[in-house]
């Protein structure tokens, strides 16, 4: 049985699916299509943020945003170790150091009181105030820089303790939103609740699209157009001025959407209501059923929380409209 059913969710929304990508064709604007740029904008709107920066998948997201602050070997970033490979891969890949700090016991995310005794070791240079990593040779002088926070299984992390920290430490914080886009923290949208927020349109996420997929949020000028252009080869305003952003780890990647992928993604409220409808459900039931589970076991072990996961608001009809 499959956790994700595809194919069922495809019968439903085919005729929309076989339009938007007759439209990709018919135009022929394969990278970086208008599709893409409507999405950002839509996306934008829903999270409340000044810009949005569509990228070829959530991991590259990450990356670009970390790219974006000029992160590189010396650095020290924050992050939990309960969250998918990429969060701290795109750390090691800059040549930075990946620092795990523990969970909460109630809702798995980054434990703010630990994330504090992290940041305050790696500044001492003191395992003992919190455990370091392990390197060997041990890196001479490690710079605390940022902190990516994830909100795993859709749960937003403790972002006003998690800011607050960054603050009074001079780092950035990254939301890493891969699982929880659609998810609203104290009355703020996932994607809005940090200084940049990354999110993947990997199929099975909250809203997934046909491929992969990833876009970043930020409402700073200047960061989101280091994204744009990190994402393009570190472009400048001329089309072969390449050098505007130069990579620490010595290379530039080129991170650009797809337009089929970004023409494609499943509106997962009237998706649910239609399956409903159909009589579809029993299909999907067991196999959501473990992850119902697990969300009630998080609920019940966090109590009464300002925090929501993504199926509680995502209204927006992200699927393009004809
Ligand atoms: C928390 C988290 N971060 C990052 C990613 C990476 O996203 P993508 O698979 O689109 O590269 C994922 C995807 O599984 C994720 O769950």
């Amino acid at each position: 049985m499959q956790f994700i059913d595809l194919k069922v969710q495809q019968n439903v929304i085919k005729d929309n699916i076989d339009t938007n990508i007759r439209q990709v064709l018919d135009h022929g604007q394969y990278i970086m299509g208008p599709e893409v740029g409507e999405l950002e904008h839509r996306l934008a709107q829903y999270v409340g943020t000044g810009h949005s920066v569509a990228c070829s998948s959530g991991t590259d997201a990450l990356l670009l945003a970390l790219m974006a602050y000029g992160v590189g070997p010396g650095d020290a970033i924050f992050t939990t170790p309960f969250t998918f490979i990429a969060t701290a891969e795109v750390i090691s890949v800059l040549g930075a150091t990946p620092v795990f700090v523990d969970i909460e016991p109630g809702t798995f995310n980054i434990n703010p009181g630990h994330l504090s005794r992290a940041i305050a070791a790696v500044n001492n240079n003191d395992p003992w105030i919190y455990p370091l990593p392990d390197l060997h040779p041990p890196p001479s002088n490690r710079t605390p820089r940022g902190i990516i926070a994830v909100d795993l299984f859709g749960l937003p992390a403790d972002y006003d303790r998690i800011n607050a920290l960054a603050q009074d430490h001079g780092l950035f914080v990254i939301e890493d939103a891969a699982q929880s886009f659609g998810a609203v923290y104290k009355g703020n949208p996932a994607g809005s609740l940090s200084h940049i927020a990354c999110t993947s349109f990997f199929p099975a996420k909250p809203l997934g699209c046909y491929g992969d997929g990833g876009m970043c949020f930020t409402d700073d000028d200047d960061l989101a157009e280091a994204v744009r252009s990190i994402r393009v080869h570190g472009k400048g305003a001329y089309k072969y001025d390449n050098a505007v952003w130069a990579s620490t780890a010595g290379w530039i990647p080129c991170r650009r959407p797809s337009s089929l992928p970004n023409s494609i993604f499943f509106p997962r409220k009237s998706y649910a209501a239609k399956r409903l409808r159909n009589g579809m459900l029993k299909n999907s039931v067991l196999c959501r059923l473990w992850s119902v589970l697990w969300f009630l076991r998080v609920i019940k072990a966090s109590g009464p929380s300002t925090r929501s996961w993504p199926g509680t608001r995502n209204t927006a009809p992200i699927c393009r409209k004809r």
